[in-house]
């Protein structure tokens, strides 16, 4: 097996998916690469010491740049706040590495430009860890629309809820709350949730042509944790969206942190001329379907199960036996697995987002918060 030397930067949450992808990718798929944990970086020397002796990684550094410039590194991989993606991955592109890199690409669309046109120019593989693509059932969702079960798609909707900041005391800012403050995060939930939705309904629909949108900060000041000083939230709490997709079909997105009861709830659903379907996250291996060809006696929304094992339902062959579902940290390995399979074949029909995709993506963003804060319709150049 070759070996591909992994220096990831940062080991909260994605640091931790990211590791235990590379971990399991090689012994459940079929690769030609193998990753290796050769280091992590973050501030903390004994935190990060105390990450890599957890999860194997065989040395750590204190300093990304130092990571960066290590000879013994092939791929950078970056799971930091938004705010340091750009510079990052300029920096490991330059550097003639290859650049995995955490959503969304830059934290608006000329830094995803700029950080797309590095990786262009070095010529390195590149990836955006876009994971909901890679859940079997939303796969399925993408393999029914290719396939045309459902016929012309005329409607779209998406939403991502969570409830996690409504009380005011939450502070803004630094560690686990960089995702409050517009410096670090760029944007609230459209930046952080929306991203995800868009992502996965340009690659499931195709691209959208104009959006028309309004958003909503319910909380305007809060404590900021570096500073220790009240300031104005800059971030967007809640966005709610319409838009136009080049084939026609209507679409409706939403997110907030507001929505009490939600605490991880991404849900999408299409309605096409022949079948509908729908997904949502809380219940990840779970497909409802709606087959208007079946006949009137049964017709009704069905429950799939996506569990079988003989390569209907996409990723599943490589786990267990039918009936026995995986979960949200096998989404990164699904990625991986994509990664590494387009390394060794690039014929291989790519099923992730890189850094051009996911400009796409940071393009969405931009022209919805342009529309929420000039109360127009914006069209996606
Ligand atoms: N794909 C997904 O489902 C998903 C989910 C959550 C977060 N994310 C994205 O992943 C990225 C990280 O989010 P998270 O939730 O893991 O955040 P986190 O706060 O849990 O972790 C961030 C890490 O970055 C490190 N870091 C911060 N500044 C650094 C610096 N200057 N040098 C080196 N390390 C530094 C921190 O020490 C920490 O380990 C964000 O871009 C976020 O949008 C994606």
């Amino acid at each position: 097996m070759k070996k591909l030397n992994i220096g990831i930067i940062g080991y909260g949450f994605m640091g931790r998916t990211h590791s235990n992808a590379y971990r399991q990718v090689a012994k459940f798929f079929d690769t030609e690469y193998q990753p290796v944990l050769k280091a992590v970086c973050a501030r903390s020397e004994d935190r990060v010491k105390a990450f890599a002796d957890n999860w194997g990684y065989e040395s750590y550094e204190t300093d990304w740049r130092k990571l960066i410039e290590r000879d013994d590194i092939d791929a950078i991989d970056i799971a930091a706040p938004n705010h340091l993606h750009r510079e990052m991955a300029i920096a490991a592109a330059a550097a003639g590495k290859m650049v995995l890199c955490e959503k969304p690409l830059g934290i608006n669309p000329s830094e995803g430009r700029e950080m797309a046109d590095a990786v262009n120019k070095a010529g390195v593989p590149n990836f955006v860890w876009f994971n909901y693509r890679f859940v079997p059932a939303v796969a399925l969702v993408k393999k029914f629309v290719d396939d045309g079960k459902l016929g012309r798609i005329y409607h779209y909707r998406a939403n991502f809820l969570q409830d996690w900041c409504i009380e005011a005391g939450v502070p803004q800012g630094g560690e686990g709350l960089w995702r409050l403050d517009v410096n670090s995060a760029g944007s609230g939930v459209t930046g952080d949730l929306l991203a995800h939705c868009i992502d996965t309904a340009l690659w499931i629909n195709g691209p959208i042509e104009s959006v028309s949108a309004m958003t909503e900060t319910f909380v305007k000041e809060r404590m900021h944790q570096e500073t220790g000083k009240v300031e104005e939230v800059g971030i967007d709490d809640a966005c709610a969206f319409l838009a136009r997709f080049k084939n026609g079909t209507l679409a409706t997105f939403e997110s907030s942190r507001y929505a009490r009861g939600h605490t991880a709830g991404y849900c999408l659903e299409l309605n096409g001329e022949s079948a509908s379907v729908g997904w949502k996250l809380p219940d990840l291996h779970l497909l409802s379907y709606f087959d208007d060809n079946d006949g009137s006696a049964v017709r009704g929304w069905r429950s799939i199960h996506v569990s079988q094992n003989d390569g209907e339902h996409p990723y599943m062959a490589n786990w267990w036996v039918p009936g026995i579902v995986v979960g949200f940290e096998h989404t990164f390995t699904h990625g991986a697995y994509q990664f590494l399979k387009s390394l060794e074949d690039n014929t291989h029909d790519r099923q992730y987002s890189n850094f051009e995709d996911a400009l796409k993506t940071d393009e969405v963003c931009a022209a919805v918060l342009e529309s929420a804060r000039t109360q127009s319709w914006q069209t996606i150049a």
